[in-house]
């Protein structure tokens, strides 16, 4: 049986409907784990990669999950516009990487897409926000000393408006506020984006860092 961890079950958590695309699976732990769990019915586990596919297929044959998740191999979600899903789940990927994928995705508009970047977040929700996807849902998920990050998105056609800071923070985040944990992730957040004011004493830089402050100070 698969137990996730913090990171990969956030990322679960945010699964609303019952067939799955899972790109870049590596081990397929999420769709199986779903699948064994019966949160969905049939999954897709697809990587650019031979060899996490191979990994990909012996976990979902050692799980008896062989009639319901097939492997493919591809870039992104290239070639998978026909295929009946609920969700979409890219996660241990960079946000600028997700982001190239989502772009040239017509399957990315149909579907909950449920986003775990491991780098520039700011940038991916800029990207959504900017093309049409409105964020629904977000949370964090602590691993040791790392605090990672889920975006849940659905295309609506719409433009959304952000501040900045929000697409540092995510404006779910800040709504929802688990206390103890976003206030370690403003404190994080803002430690980074203070090494790169020094660095750079870009003004905008210095806006964000007194708007992430005044949450701080509110929490
Ligand atoms: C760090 S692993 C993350 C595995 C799993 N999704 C998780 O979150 O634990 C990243 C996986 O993405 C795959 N990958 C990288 N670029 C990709 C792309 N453009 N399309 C599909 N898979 C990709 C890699 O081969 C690797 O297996």
């Amino acid at each position: 049986m698969i137990i996730l961890t913090p990171r990969l079950d956030a990322v679960a958590s945010f699964v609303s409907g019952d067939r799955l695309i899972d790109v870049g699976t590596d081990h397929a732990f999420l769709p199986v784990y779903l699948l064994n769990t019966g949160k969905i019915k049939y999954a897709w586990a697809t990587d650019i990669n031979k060899g996490p596919l191979k990994k990909a297929s012996e976990t979902i044959y050692l799980s008896d999950c062989s009639d319901k998740c097939e492997t493919i191999l591809t870039d992104g979600l290239d070639g998978l516009d026909e295929l009946d899903c609920t969700d979409i789940s890219i996660a241990g990927m960079g946000g600028i990487l997700i982001t190239e994928i989502l772009e040239r995705s017509e399957l990315a508009k149909k579907a909950n897409l449920v986003l775990q970047p491991m780098t520039h977040p700011h940038l991916l929700r800029k990207f959504l926000y900017d093309n049409g996807f409105s964020i629904v849902g977000e949370g964090l998920a602590k691993e040791d000393r790392r605090i990672y990050q889920v975006i849940n998105a659905k295309y609506t056609g719409i433009a959304e408006e952000y501040s900045d800071y929000e697409l540092y923070l995510g404006k779910k985040n800040i709504e929802n506020k688990d206390p103890e944990l976003f206030k370690q992730f403003c404190e994080k957040v803002h430690r980074e984006l203070d090494i790169k004011f020094k660095g750079t004493k870009d003004p905008n830089l210095g806006i964000i860092l007194n708007e992430i402050e005044r949450i701080i100070n509110q929490l």
